[in-house]
């Protein structure tokens, strides 16, 4: 069922036209955002909640998809920006959203590569 709603997603996505991760290109000057002075603030306060809880606290969010290092936001990059960067906002979840600044620096930051 999950599986199936993912796809779904997933299908959705692609007929809405959600932003992509390659829709962004990382300005010609390049960014000053990093893991460690943006990415890691971010994920911690907006996603681990979840995310980085074990069995029952990750409130379903699913086993394996965790953003605990820096390896982690780039190993999942894509997804994360189709879920959480600019105008995508299906994560978080719930009602605590991160400004919409916050979300447009992680647009930057992970077109660039999540340096
Ligand atoms: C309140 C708990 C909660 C928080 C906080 C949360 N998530 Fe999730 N996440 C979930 C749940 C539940 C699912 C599975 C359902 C779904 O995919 O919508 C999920 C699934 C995902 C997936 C896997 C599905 C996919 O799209 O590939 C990604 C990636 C993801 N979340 C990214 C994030 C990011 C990035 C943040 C922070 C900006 C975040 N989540 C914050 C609960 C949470």
């Amino acid at each position: 069922m999950k599986r199936l709603s993912l796809i779904a997603f997933l299908a959705l996505g692609c007929t809405l036209g959600i932003e992509q991760r390659q829709d962004r290109a990382c300005p010609p000057q390049g960014t000053s955002l990093t893991y460690q002075n943006f990415g890691h603030l971010f994920l911690d306060r907006n996603c681990q909640g979840c995310h980085g809880r074990a069995g029952d606290s990750r409130n379903g969010a699913p086993t394996g998809v965790g953003f605990a290092t820096r390896q982690d936001a780039q190993a999942w990059a894509d997804r994360i920006y189709m879920r959480s960067a600019a105008n995508n906002t299906s994560m978080p979840p719930g009602p605590l959203d991160p400004a919409a600044e916050d979300r447009e620096k992680l647009a930057e930051w992970l077109a660039c590569g999540a340096p």
